[in-house]
C-alpha cells in the first residue's frame, strides 16, 4: 500500500516527496531541532537527501516521512517519520524489526500539542491500518521534551544504553496498551 495523507483535528500530514529535501534540510538545520536529532551536527543538503531517500524507500510499504502542515497553509510546521528502528537497534538489539516514530517541529510551534496530535494520528495508523503489534521509540536522555511527549502518549521505558553522543532511552508501546486507538 502507498503511504497515505493523514488528517487530524488541526493538522495535515502529507507524505514526503523527493522535492521536499530543501524544506526538510531547513527544518532539520534549526539548532533546537538538530541538537538531539542529528547530535547537533550540520545538516547538509546531501545528508537531508539521504535521510529523505531512506524514507521514500519505505513509502510503498505505507510508511516513511510525513510533512506537517495546517489546513490551507504552506508553512512547514515540522515532520513525523515512521521508519524501521535500524540505528536504534544497533544500540538496543531488541528493537530490531520494529517501526519507530520520530517527530520534529519548528521551535515556534512547540508547546501547542501538535507533536502529541501528529504522533497520535501516526500511532493509530500504524496499529490499525499497518497492523503493527508494537512500536518502539528512542530519545537522548537529556531530551526532556521528547521524553515527555513519548510518556504522555503511553510509551514505556525498555532500557538505557550508551549512544554515540548521549545515553539513549528506549521505549515500547504495544497496540493493546495504546490509548491512541
Ligand atoms: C519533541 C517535540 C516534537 C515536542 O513537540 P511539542 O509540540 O512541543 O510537544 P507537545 O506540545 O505535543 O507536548 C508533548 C509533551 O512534551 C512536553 N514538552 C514539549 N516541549 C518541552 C520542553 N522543551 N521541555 C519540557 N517538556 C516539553 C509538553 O509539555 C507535553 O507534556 P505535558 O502535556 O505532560 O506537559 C519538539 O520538542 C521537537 O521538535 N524537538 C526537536 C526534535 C526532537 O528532538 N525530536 C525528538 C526526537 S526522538
Amino acid at each position: 500500500m502507498n503511504q497515505p495523507t493523514l488528517y487530524s483535528k488541526r493538522l495535515i500530514l502529507q507524505p514526503a516527496q523527493s522535492e521536499d529535501a530543501v524544506s526538510l534540510q531547513a527544518l532539520w538545520s534549526r539548532p533546537e531541532v538538530r541538537r538531539y536529532l542529528f547530535d547537533n551536527k550540520d545538516v547538509s543538503l546531501q545528508l537531508a537527501e539521504s535521510v529523505l531517500n531512506s524514507a521514500l524507500d519505505c513509502a510503498s510499504s505505507g510508511y516513511g516521512m510525513w510533512l506537517i502542515y495546517q489546513p490551507h497553509q504552506t508553512e512547514l510546521l515540522g515532520c513525523i517519520g515512521l521508519m524501521p528502528a535500524e540505528t536504534a537497534a544497533q544500540y538496543e538489539p531488541t528493537l530490531a524489526g520494529l517501526l519507530e516514530p520520530i517527530v520534529a517541529l519548528a521551535v515556534e510551534h512547540w508547546h501547542k500539542g501538535y507533536a502529541n496530535e501528529a504522533l497520535a494520528k501516526v500511532l493509530t495508523y500504524a496499529f490499525e491500518t499497518l497492523e503493527q503489534p508494537s512500536l518502539c521509540a528512542v530519545n537522548d536522555v537529556p531530551n526532556v521534551a521528547s521524553e515527555r511527549m513519548l510518556k504522555k502518549i503511553g510509551f514505556t521505558i525498555v532500557s538505557e544504553v550508551q549512544g554515540p553522543e548521549y545515553k539513549l532511552r528506549t521505549y515500547l508501546l504495544q497496540r493493546d496498551k495504546s490509548s491512541a486507538i
